[in-house]
């Protein structure tokens, strides 16, 4: 694949001429015309979603961390050491994409996301400095180095990206496309969960108000890679391999029970293997069907944890898992100060 030129001064930045990939725009923003009416909606949503991580108080959540069981907060450790290592990659990864998308309003909100990526990063050294007594702080960054489990997923999606730095041909990114999509749309959510879980029990209020900010962001960054991968199949039908696709799912959803298993297992009030299995193969399917591809998981069509959507408060009216394109504000929005973007 070609690197786009940084100033395409051959380029057309027409509307009928522009491709999401392998376009030949000139790369200047210009927004006022737009091909992907989606992004400027998306651009609006994501601006709207605005958050500051030391807004939210973990005062009480210090305590509590003491009264969770050993396995709870062997649990609450690794996902976080999980979560921090997403954010990194993503936080890195985003603009080595960015580079090959020639839809100048896409490359807008791939600007946003890598930087909300980094707020979440900082959210977590926030979360480990209020929570996380000082002398178990360094594990969490470093437990890949002795948990196996971890450092074998890492590496997984770090190899997918990495292949394509190496070696920039089609088939590497649509793996890389592919691999955003799982990790945006599957990979955080049993983590998720397992907050909100505690926060049903009144325990860990304040982290599962620092998640509730990040997973809508993540939404917002799934619905992103849904609809680039959608523009893709329809302006190129060969470039992704179902086949391919449908094996990258598998895998993620068989690494993702693994490792759900391994953290939280059936040792925490609420999570069971059998819960995992049904959620992670639940959320597989729908994001499937995201993307206009047939469901890999027969009969894996209920989440196991509806009743922690009252509590992640991410499926209500004017939310992004709602309905994403009649969304409205919704109700933990950090940005009062501005206003008139009511109509997305
Ligand atoms: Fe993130
Ligand atoms: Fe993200």
């Amino acid at each position: 694949m070609q690197r786009k030129i940084l100033f395409n001064v051959n380029g057309n930045d027409e509307i009928i001429n522009r491709r999401m990939i392998k376009g030949n725009v000139t790369n200047l923003f210009n927004l006022n015309n737009v091909k992907y009416q989606w992004a400027n909606k998306l651009y609006r949503l994501m601006m709207e979603n605005f958050w500051i991580p030391e807004k939210v108080s973990l005062f009480d959540d210090k305590r509590a961390y003491n009264e969770l069981t050993p396995a709870e907060q062997n649990a609450y450790d690794g996902i976080l050491s999980f979560l921090v290592f997403l954010d990194s990659i993503q936080t890195n990864n985003l603009p080595n994409i960015s580079d090959y998308i020639t839809a100048p309003e896409v490359n807008l909100i791939l600007a946003i996301q890598t930087y909300q990526e980094a707020v979440h990063s900082q959210s977590y050294a926030y979360i480990i400095e209020s929570i996380i007594p000082a002398e178990k702080r360094a594990f969490i960054y470093d437990r890949w180095r002795e948990d196996k489990v971890l450092l074998e997923r890492n590496k997984y999606i770090a190899e997918i990206y990495q292949d394509f730095i190496d070696e920039r041909n089609d088939k590497n990114f649509a793996r890389v496309l592919i691999a955003n999509f799982l990790l945006e749309g599957v990979y955080f959510y049993n983590g998720f969960n397992f907050f909100y879980n505690l926060a049903a029990r009144s325990l860990m209020i304040g982290t599962a108000d620092e998640i509730k900010y990040i997973n809508r962001d993540e939404l917002t960054h799934c619905v992103i890679f849904a609809n680039i991968i959608k523009e893709i199949r329809k302006e190129h039908s060969t470039f992704f391999s179902d086949d391919e696709i449908h094996e990258m799912f598998a895998r993620a959803v068989e690494q993702e029970i693994t490792w759900s298993n391994h953290i939280i297992g059936d040792n925490v009030m609420g999570i069971t293997s059998e819960t995992i299995e049904k959620y992670t193969k639940y959320i597989a399917n729908k994001r499937l069907r995201d993307i206009g591809m047939p469901p890999l998981f027969e009969g894996y069509d209920v989440n196991p944890y509806q009743h922690l959507e009252k509590i992640s408060d991410t499926n209500g009216e004017g939310n992004v898992k709602g309905n994403f394109f009649e969304a409205n504000v919704s109700s933990y929005n950090q940005s009062t100060a501005v206003e008139g973007w009511d109509e997305i």
